[in-house]
C-alpha cells in the first residue's frame, strides 16, 4: 500500500514538473517579493501584499484554497507560522502605529489619514490572522473590530441604499474597493462567527455591481462613479480585475465557511459576476497576451498593462479551481506564458508545442540557495531576469500603470509584484490539480531537455517503487 501511495506521488510528480516547467524560477519569485516587501507602503499595497503572501507561501491560510475550511488552525505548526512571518510583521506593523481605539463606538481605520476609507481596511486580513492565531504584542481583535466600526460608522459617507465610499471626503465607489473591504469584512464574520457579517460581505459586492457594472459595454466595470471632483468612467483594467479577484476572495470564504448551507445562491451569483467580467475583458485581450490599461480605450495614450493581467489571468485559474468555469483558462496561459516565458518563447505557442528557449534556464525545481548562493543579490536578480521581455533586470513587471496614478504608465509598482506571484501560485495550484481546461499538447512534446531529464528519473523512481510495491506484496501473503 505505502510503496503504491509512494508510485503514484512519484508519478504525479512526474506530471507536475512537465506542466510546471514554465513557471517562473524560485530566484525570480524570491525577487518578486523582495521587491513587493522593499515597495510596499501604500495601505492596499501593504493589503494585497498580505493575501498575495497567503497565496504563495500558506496556501491553507488562503480562501481562494478550494476545500480548506474556514476559520484556519488557530495553532499552525511551526513552520506554517514560519510562512506566515512576513503576514504577521505587516498586522503588527499596522496596528502597533495605531493609538487605542476610540471608546465611543465610531472606530478608526487601520491606517489612519488615508483619504481612502475602503484601502485600510485590505490590511485587515493580516491582522485577523493574527488575532486568530494567537500573536503577541497587540490588541488586533480590537484594531479588526474598531476598523468595521469605521467603515460602518458615521466618518465614512455611504450611497442611500448603503454601498461604503471608497473616500473619505465624499460617496465615491471605486472598483478597487471590492477587493479592499468585502474580503475583510468576510474574513472577519469567520473569526468572529458572525454570519451576517458575510451576507454583508456579498450585500456590498452586489451593490457596487449594480453601480459600476457597465451592461453597454458587456458587463465591464467602470472604474469610479459618484465623485463630485471627479470620476472615472473608463473600464480600467485594474479595476476590472481588483472586482474579480476580490468576489473571488469573498466566493472563497462563503464557500469554506461552516455557514456555506446558507450562501449557496450568493456563492452562485459571485462566482457569475466574476465570469461575467472575464466575459467583458477577454474579449479585449491582444495576441501579445496583454490587456491595455483600458481594456477598450481607444484613446492613444492607452498603452499596455502588464499588472491588470497577471492579476486578472490568476482570477481565471482560481475561478476554474472554485467553480470548475474554465472557459477562459486558454487566454489566462496565453497570458501567463507572455509574462513569464524567457525571452524568445511567444506567447502565440500557447495551444501548440512550445519551443523552449536554446539558452538553458535554471530549473523551477533548484532551490534558490543553490541557485543564488555564490553571486549578489543584486547579480542574482539580473541573471534571473536577464531574459524576460515583461521585467526589468532588477526584476520589476512591465509595462505597467503607475500605482498611484491610474492614467499613466509607471516604472515600478508594487501591486504589481503582487499580482505576480497570484499568478504563479494561482496556476501552480491549477497545474497541481491536473491543469483543468487546459487545451494543450501532451506534456512529452512540450517540455525541455532538463525536464525530460528529470521525468525520466521520476519514472525510474516510480518503476523502482512499483517493484518494491510487487515485492511487498510477495512478501505479505
Ligand atoms: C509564530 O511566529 C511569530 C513571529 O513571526 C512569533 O512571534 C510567534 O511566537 C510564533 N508562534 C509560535 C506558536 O511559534
Ligand atoms: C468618538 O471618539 C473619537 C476619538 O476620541 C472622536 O474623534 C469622535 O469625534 C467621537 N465621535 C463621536 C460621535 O462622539
Ligand atoms: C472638491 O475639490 C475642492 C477643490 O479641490 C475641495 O475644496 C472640496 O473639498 C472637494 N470636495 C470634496 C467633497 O471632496
Ligand atoms: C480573535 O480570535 C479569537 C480566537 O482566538 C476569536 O474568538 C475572536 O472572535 C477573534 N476576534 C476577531 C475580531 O476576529
Ligand atoms: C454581526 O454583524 C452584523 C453586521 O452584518 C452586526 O450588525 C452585528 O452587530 C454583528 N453581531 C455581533 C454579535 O457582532
Ligand atoms: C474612440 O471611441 C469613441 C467612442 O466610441 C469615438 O467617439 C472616438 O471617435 C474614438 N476615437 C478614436 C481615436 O478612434
Ligand atoms: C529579446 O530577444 C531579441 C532578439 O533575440 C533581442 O533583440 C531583445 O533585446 C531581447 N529582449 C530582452 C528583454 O532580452
Amino acid at each position: 500500500m505505502y510503496t503504491s501511495w509512494f508510485a503514484l506521488s512519484a508519478l504525479s510528480f512526474l506530471v507536475f514538473v512537465s506542466v510546471s516547467a514554465q513557471g517562473l524560477t524560485n530566484n525570480q519569485v524570491d525577487t518578486v517579493k523582495q521587491l513587493l516587501a522593499e515597495g510596499a507602503t501604500h495601505s492596499w499595497e501593504l493589503g494585497v501584499r498580505a493575501q498575495a503572501l497567503l497565496e504563495l507561501s500558506a496556501p491553507s491560510f488562503s480562501v481562494l484554497t478550494p476545500s480548506v475550511p474556514l476559520p484556519p488552525p488557530s495553532s499552525p505548526g511551526s513552520s506554517l507560522n514560519d510562512s506566515l512571518a512576513d503576514v504577521f510583521t505587516i498586522a503588527r506593523n499596522a496596528v502597533a502605529a495605531l493609538p487605542p481605539p476610540p471608546s465611543n463606538g465610531t472606530g478608526q481605520p487601520l491606517v489612519l489619514g488615508d483619504g481612502s476609507a475602503g484601502d485600510p481596511a485590505s490590511i485587515g486580513i493580516a491582522v485577523l490572522i493574527a488575532n486568530w492565531t494567537g500573536l503577541g504584542g497587540e490588541n488586533y481583535a480590537a484594531a479588526a473590530t474598531a476598523q468595521v466600526e469605521y467603515l460602518f460608522g458615521p466618518a465614512v459617507p455611504k450611497t442611500e441604499d448603503g454601498a461604503i465610499s471608497h473616500r473619505v471626503s465624499e460617496v465615491q465607489l471605486w472598483s478597487d474597493s471590492v477587493y479592499m473591504v468585502p474580503p475583510f469584512l468576510a474574513y472577519y464574520g469567520i473569526t468572529t462567527g458572525n454570519q451576517s457579517m458575510l451576507q454583508e460581505a456579498y450585500n456590498q459586492v452586489k451593490m457596487y455591481r449594480s453601480y459600476l457594472s457597465d451592461t453597454s459595454a458587456g458587463g465591464l466595470w467602470r472604474h469610479i462613479l459618484l465623485g463630485v471632483n471627479g470620476t472615472d468612467q473608463g473600464h480600467w483594467s485594474t479595476g476590472n480585475a481588483w472586482a474579480a479577484a476580490g468576489m473571488l476572495r469573498v466566493l472563497g470564504t462563503l464557500k469554506s465557511s461552516s455557514f456555506s448551507r446558507h450562501f449557496e445562491g450568493q456563492i452562485k451569483d459571485l462566482g457569475n459576476w466574476v465570469a461575467e467580467i472575464h466575459s467583458a475583458m477577454y474579449p479585449n485581450l491582444q495576441d501579445n497576451g496583454l490587456f491595455k490599461n483600458y481594456a477598450d480605450g481607444n484613446s492613444t495614450d492607452n498603452f499596455d498593462d502588464a499588472s491588470s493581467s497577471a492579476l486578472l489571468a490568476a482570477t481565471v485559474f482560481r475561478l476554474a479551481l472554485l467553480t470548475g468555469n474554465k472557459k477562459f483558462v486558454r487566454e489566462a496561459e496565453r497570458t501567463r506564458a507572455a509574462l513569464f516565458a524567457a525571452n524568445g518563447t511567444s506567447a502565440a505557442a500557447i495551444g501548440v508545442p512550445v519551443v523552449t528557449s536554446s539558452t538553458p534556464r535554471p530549473s523551477s525545481t533548484t532551490p534558490s540557495s543553490i541557485a543564488s548562493a555564490p553571486e549578489s543579490a543584486a547579480t542574482a536578480a539580473s541573471n534571473a531576469f536577464a531574459d524576460t521581455p515583461h521585467f526589468t533586470v532588477d526584476g520589476w513587471l512591465a509595462p505597467v500603470v503607475d500605482p498611484i496614478n491610474y492614467a499613466i504608465e509607471g516604472a515600478q509598482s508594487p501591486e504589481g509584484q503582487a499580482f505576480t506571484l497570484m499568478l504563479e501560485s494561482a496556476w501552480r495550484d491549477w497545474s497541481a490539480a491536473g491543469s483543468p481546461g487546459a487545451n494543450v499538447a501532451p506534456p512529452s512534446a512540450r517540455v525541455g531537455l532538463s525536464t525530460v531529464l528529470l521525468g525520466a528519473v521520476g519514472l525510474a523512481v516510480a518503476c523502482t517503487a512499483m517493484m518494491m510495491d510487487s515485492r511487498a506484496a510477495l512478501f505479505s501473503i
